[in-house]
């Protein structure tokens, strides 16, 4: 491996302290439905046969997702699973609650665990204001969607909310909005089923989430599809939230031994926060592809006129989309194998934060520069009115 190569940290992720509770830190009406579905489940035990559940297990013991014919494990993995995925989602939703919402889309929604873990939080984050709201469970697998549908017309008994329930057959990657943005998007260990399209999903899904929406991601806390997440989340200018979270069960919600051996479930989830203003990050988006695709043609898209564009805070800016087309032909388009991360990034309610990594060579040497930078932008016209920059640099030779 090149000696800088192995030097360069390529990882901007940050994950929060984890969290711990038990399910008595939750509301009533959240534990008043796991209990619900443990009746349902008690109900269906007559169908699982131990072979099965020990066939399932043996598969989520993998780090990496082997192939699950799910039309005929569909009951199985809801008595084995449904319980331990309601209080990961519950506890994510504990820590990073759902987003008042008038439409929802449950992703590779299964049985239904992830979305009814988000209504019932709703339901409790919303106390006596009543509330209508749609939700939409979209699986390949029929019978977990005929399952998904019975479990939750069973367990679903929250006074203030009503809920448009809609069971939808398709594949992830060909779904897309029909009436505008959704307010929210779950996607419950499902993109470890997906990881070759990981990216690909994350991106399309951002983009079909309305301002100040959320989109959760939720997987095992080992699963290796966490690489290819944390990559992927490094191209996507949005604000969120890593974190870790365990529910320590209570002697009753441990009842049915042939579904848990363990007195906790773990989960590593993370959450993304679209901003007040999209326009925002349209525009810093613009930036960075600029960058990336070395284009002057979406430079002249990014800047207004008139704007400023401050490269190191002690000198004076670059003046006018000019200037500073005339500095990018100089110093950025002459960069080759250009590799951008982004980390954190935040949103106020005219600027964008955004804290970034690139990596790319120039001339005989490999370059790497960390930065911050602060982005101002007009909404209305989607253009950034004065940018600053805040970066180091080390370079590498190549030989
Ligand atoms: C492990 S289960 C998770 C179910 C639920 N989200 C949960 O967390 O309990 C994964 C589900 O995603 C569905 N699925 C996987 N890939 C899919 C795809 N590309 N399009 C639609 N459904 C998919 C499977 O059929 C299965 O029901």
């Amino acid at each position: 491996m090149d000696q800088h190569k192995s030097r360069i940290p390529n990882k901007l992720v940050t994950i929060n302290p984890s969290s711990r509770t038990t399910v008595n830190d939750y509301p009533t009406i959240v534990r008043q439905t796991a209990d619900r579905v443990r009746a349902y489940l008690v109900r269906i035990k007559e169908a699982i046969t131990q072979e099965r559940t020990d066939n399932l297990k043996q598969h989520f013991k993998e780090r990496e997702c082997p192939h699950i014919d799910y039309d005929s494990y569909a009951e199985t993995f809801s008595y084995v699973y449904f319980l331990d995925n309601f209080w990961k989602a519950a506890a994510m939703f504990r820590e990073d609650p759902p987003p008042l919402s008038r439409a929802v889309v449950d992703m590779g929604a299964g049985s239904g665990a992830i979305s009814l873990a988000f209504l019932a939080s709703l339901s409790a984050t919303l106390g006596d204001q009543p509330w209508r709201i749609k939700m939409v469970l979209l699986d390949r697998s029929v019978r977990q969607l005929e399952l998904a549908e019975h479990i939750l017309r069973e367990t679903t008994a929250f006074e203030n909310l009503q809920i448009d329930l809609v069971f939808q057959k398709g594949e992830l990657t060909d779904w897309r909005p029909l009436d505008g943005r959704v307010d929210c998007i779950l996607l419950g260990h499902v993109l470890t089923e997906n990881r070759t399209s990981t990216h690909a999903i994350l991106k399309q899904l951002t983009d079909a989430v309305a301002c100040q929406g959320k989109l959760y991601v939720i997987e095992r806390t080992d699963d290796t599809v966490w690489e290819a997440i944390e990559e992927a989340l490094a191209q996507v200018p949005v604000p969120r939230n890593d974190m870790i979270s365990v529910v320590r069960l209570t002697d009753e919600t441990t009842d049915l031994p042939a579904i848990r051996s363990q007195s906790e479930v773990a989960s590593r989830y993370v959450a993304l926060h679209m901003p007040e203003h999209l326009a925002l990050l349209h525009v810093l988006d613009r930036y960075f592809r600029a960058w990336k695709e070395r284009s002057i043609g979406l430079l002249r898209e990014t800047f207004a006129q008139d704007a400023e564009y401050y490269e190191k805070p002690n000198r004076p800016p670059l003046r006018g989309i000019d200037e500073i087309e005339m500095y990018w032909v100089q110093r950025v388009l002459p960069q080759r194998d250009v590799d951008l991360k982004l980390g954190s990034v935040a949103y106020g309610h005219s600027y964008a934060i955004a804290e970034w990594q690139a990596t790319f060579s120039l001339e005989n040497s490999r370059l790497v520069l960390k930065g911050t930078l602060v982005m101002h932008v007009d909404c209305p016209s989607e253009r950034a009115t004065a940018l600053r920059e805040y970066y180091i640099s080390e370079k590498w030779p190549t030989n």
